[in-house]
């Protein structure tokens, strides 16, 4: 069984692509649609590994919008790029030195504002990154800062005593492998950095650090920026008097003491600074997507906001360390779904290593990450998908350590390789260097870029490029994709994961095998007003079943079934 489908629905499809459906999605600011981030289907674009447009080996802001064509087609309704900002690098951006700038090796601000107004063209929305934990140990705010213990902004950073001689002035730790403060032997006090020491945290009890940062975004916006995934937002704020993190039992990856971050992590004054920053992006009506780690759901909850004056979309991180389980997954979104905010999902990122590789058995990886497509894009939310999933890209791991380029990677090698992997480039065509650059690309591409690419998989209807296309068509052209509501089904099955996303216009099956073993489920669909389902195959992957009465589904190991469901 392959991935098929149906004539019809590419006639209904290319339909929608011209229905006024297909250009409401560019309402937002323009025509007063301040919820245009609800079924916008984000893209995140890694811009060191995107495109290169001038062969130094690293993407830039030029090669995004060479390809614009090519994400529109996708299905793609908005881009984040990843920090694109003067940098040192140090954290491959991560470390602004000037938030209101282009670093030249992306281009310009003339390269930024042309990606922007192209993008607007096809109706689509360009999102930045905020960084709003730390700045460089290279901006100018954090050079005056160090300069001495009267400077203007030595308050901006987080500046102690230690407790003693070469004691630090407590035990917090940064995530990054060091401990958590840095010595200045000129001023002899120490700077607090919860990631690398070139990373200082801004002090943001300092209303001055507020202003400046809260005009960071209003710089963006008016340039036409349509919103921000915020950086490390639990880290924001630190316990004012310096108690030290209780310890946890085990070592870290580094082979350090764990310890409960409860002193400098997810402090309540977090909620009221996203409060103060969501009223700036409402005038613009712009989004707020966080970066936001959480434990469980009710942490996630938090982040909305009491009456949904904080983040407009929260990632669910933990999405990306669940079993692969039918029994885990459904537990998970049915606690996610039920918690009445409007989830974000999202199964890859920078950080995570690629579900390809994650997941992969090494005999159905195909098929897994197109389960995955099938899954994540049909849930009610809004997705983000990471650059390459859509080709199932690999993870490329360094081999030694002479070749790893995250400082992470090298810090605790080889327990942890880092995440050069999961960063490789885009994989564009079967040429040298998968069309990527022209030059030498700054991570290598796997072997398998040959046959796995945009070009050679735009070709075959079989491939995953295909099916996450199909995926994201369906979303759009199926209203009970978009605005149904999530309803679990067969919930003791502990192989197959099924749900029915029902709206007022009808009613869609989604059936999803986590398991290497056939299966075949049937289902009873009264109590959800069904009282003799009839089904009709929309897309499906190692899966089929007859139209008409809904009976059972076959589906092969790790096969998806998607179907309309009617009376
Ligand atoms: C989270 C980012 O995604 C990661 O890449 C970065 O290293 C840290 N925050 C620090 O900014
Ligand atoms: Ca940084």
């Amino acid at each position: 069984m392959k991935t098929r489908i149906h004539g019809w629905a590419i006639v209904l499809l290319f339909a929608a692509c011209w229905t006024p459906f297909a250009g409401a999605q560019m309402k937002g600011k323009d025509t007063g649609d301040q919820q245009w981030w609800k079924y916008a289907v984000f893209y995140e674009v890694y811009p060191r590994s995107f495109a290169d447009s001038n062969g130094d080996g690293i993407g830039d802001l030029n090669g995004i919008t060479l390809k614009l064509d090519y994400l529109k087609d996708l299905g793609v309704d908005a881009i984040w790029i990843t920090p694109c900002f003067p940098s040192p690098q140090v954290d491959f951006g991560y470390d602004v030195s000037d938030y209101v700038n282009i670093d030249p090796m992306y281009g310009t601000l003339a390269d930024f504002d042309r990606l922007v107004s192209e993008a607007k063209k096809r109706g689509m929305r360009v999102i930045l990154d905020f960084v709003v934990n730390h700045t460089s140990d290279r901006h100018a705010w954090f050079l005056d800062s160090k300069s001495s213990r009267n400077a203007a902004h030595r308050d901006w950073y987080i500046w102690r005593d230690g407790k003693g001689p070469d004691q630090p002035p407590n035990n917090w730790l940064s995530t990054f492998g060091s401990p958590g403060w840095q010595y200045d032997p000129a001023s002899k006090q120490y700077y607090y950095h919860y990631f690398y020491p070139e990373q200082p945290d801004l002090n943001w009890r300092n209303p001055a650090v507020e202003k400046a940062m809260f005009n960071v975004t209003r710089f963006w916006y008016k340039r036409g920026v349509a919103g921000f995934r915020l950086d490390a937002v639990d880290t924001l704020y630190e316990d004012p008097n310096l108690r030290d993190n209780p310890p946890l039992p085990g070592k870290d990856k580094f082979g350090r003491p764990e310890q409960d971050e409860i002193y400098n992590k997810k402090l309540p004054e977090v909620h009221a600074t996203l409060q103060r920053l969501r009223k700036v992006a409402d005038e613009y009506d712009a989004v707020l997507i966080g970066e936001t780690w959480t434990k469980d759901v009710s942490q996630l909850q938090e982040y909305y906001g009491k009456n949904g004056n904080e983040l407009h979309l929260p990632m669910d991180l933990m999405l990306t360390e669940l079993p692969f389980t039918a029994a885990a997954y459904r537990d998970h979104i049915n606690a996610v779904d039920s918690a009445g905010g409007w989830p974000t999902y999202v199964i890859s990122n920078h950080d995570i290593r690629r579900p390809y590789t994650r997941y992969g058995d090494g005999v159905h990886n195909d098929d897994i990450v197109k389960l995955m497509a099938g899954f994540y894009l049909t849930l009610r939310g809004t997705p983000i998908l990471y650059y390459g999933e859509e080709i199932g890209m690999e993870n490329n791991d360094p081999q030694r350590k002479e070749d790893v380029k995250d400082p992470i990677g090298v810090l605790s090698w080889p327990k942890d390789k880092g995440r050069d992997g999961e960063r490789t480039p885009m994989q564009w065509t079967s040429e040298h260097n998968a069309g990527f650059t022209t030059g030498k690309p700054w991570l290598p591409m796997p072997e398998s870029a040959q046959a796995r690419n945009v070009e050679a998989e735009s070709k075959d209807p079989q491939s995953i490029l295909a099916f996450y296309k199909q995926v994201l068509r369906l979303r759009k052209a199926e209203p009970p994709l978009r605005e149904g509501v999530y309803i679990p089904l067969n919930e003791a099955d502990a192989y197959v994961f099924s749900y029915l996303r029902k709206s007022k216009d009808g009613a869609v099956l989604v059936v999803l095998n986590l398991s290497a073993s056939p299966q075949n489920p049937s289902f009873d669909l009264r109590k959800q007003g069904f009282a003799s389902a009839k089904v009709k195959g929309l897309l499906e992957n190692a899966a089929s079943a007859h139209d008409g009465a809904l009976k059972s589904i076959q589906l092969n190991a790790y096969g998806v079934y998607i179907g309309r469901i009617s009376k």
